[in-house]
């Protein structure tokens, strides 16, 4: 397997950047990052229920916010395998949420939740640290742990199509974040990093047929002229 893609990669990537993160985030993306976690939510619909909802790769629990908003009374879990991360959306949880939010440091691919568990499962930029085989063993876990009727959905930082947008995009990922990332942490490596993860995933294209193939039903969805794309659907 590419180096990039080995879980332990990954983690110690996460790691690193866990001390920037959040900020490094919505600074580079112009807040379009907080906006996109609102949007991504849209496609289901909202519920007072007592909902068993699942974050995978929740880094520092950045969607907690909105998820809480949209399914307020929610047993809400979120997983994440970076200690370094997870340090971080623990402090939230406990100084933001009254440590309500259950989290766990496991590998999204391959988790201990019990079959048919969840009613709604949620990611926001996590997909993109994935390879096709991983992204078939993602779509084959999402759908062991959903409930018959659950739903899901996902968003990552994509390559938009228009020529224009993606080199301004482009040009932006590729030197201003590396760059603040330069200012912020003295290294833009990992910053580099996120941008070659984008490109090799260029759009949810792929995870939305690797989803179909897994027997789950797919909406593709695209934000912002596909500066960012995701699927939505449903286990039947
Ligand atoms: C770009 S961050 C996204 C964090 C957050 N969801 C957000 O909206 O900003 C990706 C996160 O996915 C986590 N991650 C990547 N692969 C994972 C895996 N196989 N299992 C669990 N977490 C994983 C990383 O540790 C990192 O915290």
């Amino acid at each position: 397997m590419n180096n990039q893609f080995e879980p332990e990669y990954v983690q110690d990537l996460f790691n690193k950047m866990s001390g920037s993160y959040e900020r490094m985030n919505y600074i580079t993306s112009f807040g379009f990052s907080l906006l996109w976690r609102k949007q991504f939510l849209k496609p289901l619909k909202p519920s007072g229920e007592r909902l068993a909802v699942l974050d995978l790769m929740t880094g520092m629990g950045e969607t907690w916010h909105p998820v809480k908003k949209h399914f307020p009374n929610s047993e809400f879990t979120a997983l994440d395998f970076s200690e370094g991360m997870l340090g971080h959306a623990r402090r939230k949880n406990e100084n933001q949420f009254q440590n309500q939010v259950i989290i766990t440091n496991q590998n999204a691919l391959k988790s201990n939740f019990e079959d048919g568990h969840f009613d709604v499962v949620l990611s926001a930029f996590g997909l993109k640290t994935f390879n096709g085989e991983q992204l078939e063993q993602l779509a084959k876990e999402v759908k062991r742990i959903l409930k018959p009727g659950g739903v899901f959905s996902f968003i990552e930082v994509s390559s938009p199509k228009n020529g224009l947008l993606r080199t301004l995009y482009k040009t932006h990922l590729k030197y201003v974040v590396p760059f603040c990332g330069r200012i912020m942490l003295g290294n833009p490596e990992e910053y580099r990093m996120l941008w070659k993860y984008t490109v090799l995933y260029q759009n949810s294209e792929q995870t939305r047929r690797i989803f179909e193939a897994a027997g789950l039903e797919v909406n593709y969805e695209s934000y912002f002229g596909g500066c960012a794309s995701g699927i939505s659907g449903r286990k039947s």
